[in-house]
């Protein structure tokens, strides 16, 4: 019994321990230190063609992705967010070879380098490639973004798996702006903080690359935060949205707020984005 058990465990980490691509995120617990207090947003959950990406780059992951292979962009990627110690910007733009093949490398790879590795293999299938992008008028918007991170993470969110195709104008310029406001809080005021950052796809906008809708053109970007103390008692929340347009306006939000904003989108409830709200839990046992 003992032994069965043992064997089980070591078989599903020497077939787990190095996904990127996972069935549930809870399976791997080095990728849960992303969600606060282990709770996984019911939000997205039940996209069709989803995937659960461990994002694992230079042998460790870095943040989590649920990704749409569908639409192919995030529904979001969760993080926690790290000062940022300099570093420049990564140049390569990574894909994920394990949405190509479940048998390939676990680790985001740069995308002209896979197509020289596997000749003749259509990576595109099922996520955004950079040839996508390029010439489409709208920018490589990260979710999770390169400035809440230090190096190697940074490089990480480099992902096509992490972005969006994003308005240049709102990248650019509000959208930067409130991630730049967002870094002085969390240096200001927490310890640790956990952020989503999630996209509402269109009906049926895309970029279009020889007569094929190849990504979808989200109509929002939306993010929440719960900003913790050292002992992970939740200090402050709060949440945006942004209409993916020049309109270039970004609007703060509670974490309620943002709940009601996501489920105009929904047919099932969107459920706590963050543990108990990222509220405190009061004590009963005091007197
Ligand atoms: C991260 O990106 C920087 C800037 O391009 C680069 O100098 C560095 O080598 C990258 N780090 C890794 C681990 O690839
Ligand atoms: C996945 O890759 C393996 C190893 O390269 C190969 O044998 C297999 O045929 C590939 N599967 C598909 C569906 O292409
Ligand atoms: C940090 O918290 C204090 C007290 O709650 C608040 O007044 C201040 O605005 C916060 N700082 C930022 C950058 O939000």
């Amino acid at each position: 019994m003992h032994i069965s058990v043992t064997l089980c465990t070591f078989l599903s980490l020497l077939f787990s321990a190095h996904a990127d691509v996972v069935e549930r995120f809870e399976d791997e617990p080095e990728c849960m230190k992303y969600f606060y207090k282990d709770k996984v947003p019911e939000w997205g959950a039940s996209t069709p063609g989803a995937a659960r990406l461990c994002q694992r780059f230079v042998n460790r992951y870095h943040f989590a992705t649920l990704y749409d292979t569908n639409h192919r962009i995030a529904v979001y990627s969760a993080y926690q967010f790290q000062p940022s110690n300099g570093g420049g910007r990564e140049r390569r733009w990574f894909v994920e070879p394990q949405l190509v093949n479940i048998s390939w490398q676990a680790e985001m790879k740069d995308g002209y380098w896979l197509g020289k590795d596997h000749p003749g293999v259509y990576l595109g299938e099922k996520q955004a490639l950079d040839e996508d992008y390029k010439h489409s008028g709208f920018d490589r918007g990260h979710l999770n973004p390169n400035g809440h991170h230090a190096v190697p993470s940074r490089n990480a969110t480099f992902t096509l798996t992490n972005v969006v195709p994003q308005n240049p104008k709102l990248n650019q310029n509000s959208w930067r702006i409130h991630e730049t406001q967002l870094t002085d809080l969390f240096k200001e005021n927490c310890s640790k903080a956990y952020v989503l950052v999630g996209a509402i796809p269109s009906a049926d906008t895309w970029i279009i690359k020889n007569n094929v809708k190849r990504v979808n053109i989200p109509d929002y970007l939306w993010n929440a935060y719960c900003c913790v103390d050292n002992n992970d008692r939740p200090v402050q929340s709060g949440a945006a949205t942004a209409r993916n347009t020049e309109e270039n306006k970004v609007e703060t939000l509670t974490l309620e707020g943002v709940g009601q904003f996501l489920q105009q989108f929904s047919n099932q409830p969107v459920g706590e984005l963050f543990d108990n709200n990222c509220k405190a839990q009061t004590d009963n046992k005091k007197m």
